[in-house]
């Protein structure tokens, strides 16, 4: 049985007012709800209020970050260490968003050192795949999957996915409203899970593989029905207590 993790992505947004008060706001509405992990990643200025208030509040909200560096010390400047995401009590961290390999020209490559280090760190990768529009339209999407996925394996062996979460986000539903329909998800969820059957029965059965593009409350549970997503992640709905707490309650719902 898989447990489901909902995660917010906050992206580039808030301040400090709006991180203490998310969290208070959902830390009270997860109250009840249970069977679910919730996680938050705020932008890493405020991985340090948000510590502090989730120790304060005893919440179990889990707390992440939206990136890491490779490296762990040293002159690479402007780049935050797995070891100071550590330091700060994040355990969460997603790497290889579409954002930052749009952005920020992260490759393949970078994504699967990153995910490595977090490894090696004792952190949990949240490592995001996807197609674009296009790819989509080409119907290319699990090729597209697969070989960001075998970054990780060839390099690394399928054993590197043993505690790491997947996130399936299709970049064309990422902000858009466009999301991707439940059964076309629940499609690609388990092509991906196949295709690190492949390699490791055991280690595919066990994986979170989330949803992530355009999941509000009033379709979460269309996708929490579907036996391979496990879970969501979560930009503009995290955003707001009420919806983000909707969204985990659906999920409750839907797979306990
Ligand atoms: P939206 O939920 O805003 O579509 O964002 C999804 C996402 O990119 C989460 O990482």
């Amino acid at each position: 049985m898989r447990r489901p993790l909902i995660m917010g992505n906050w992206k580039l947004n808030g301040n400090k007012a709006v991180v203490t008060s998310l969290l208070k706001d959902l830390d009270a509405q997860l109250v009840g709800i249970e069977g679910v992990d919730v996680a938050v990643a705020p932008p890493v200025m405020y991985l340090d209020i948000a510590e502090k208030q989730i120790n304060e509040l005893q919440s179990k909200i889990i707390l992440g970050a939206q990136n890491v560096d490779i490296n762990l010390s040293g002159a690479f400047t402007g780049d935050i260490s797995p070891e100071m995401l550590k330091d700060f009590g994040a355990t969460h961290i997603i790497i290889g968003h579409s954002e930052r390999r749009e952005y920020h020209q992260e490759s393949d490559d970078s994504v699967a050192k990153k995910l490595a280090v977090l490894k090696e760190q004792g952190l949990t990768p949240v490592i995001c795949i996807g197609e674009s529009e296009a790819q989509n339209e080409a119907g290319e999407t699990l090729t597209v999957c697969a070989r960001q996925l075998d970054a990780i394996i060839n390099a690394q062996g399928v054993e590197a996915f043993d505690g790491v979460i997947i996130a399936y986000e299709p970049i064309w539903a990422i902000g858009t409203g466009k999301a991707a329909t439940p059964d076309d998800a629940q499609r690609i969820h388990a092509g991906i899970r196949s295709h690190i059957a492949q390699k490791s029965d055991t280690i595919a059965k066990k994986i979170i593989i989330q949803y992530g593009g355009s999941v509000k409350p009033e379709n979460a549970a269309t996708y929490f029905m579907q036996p391979d997503i496990d879970g969501a992640l979560v930009g503009g709905a995290s955003l707001n207590a009420t919806d983000f707490a909707s969204i985990v309650q659906a999920a409750a719902k839907m797979k306990n």
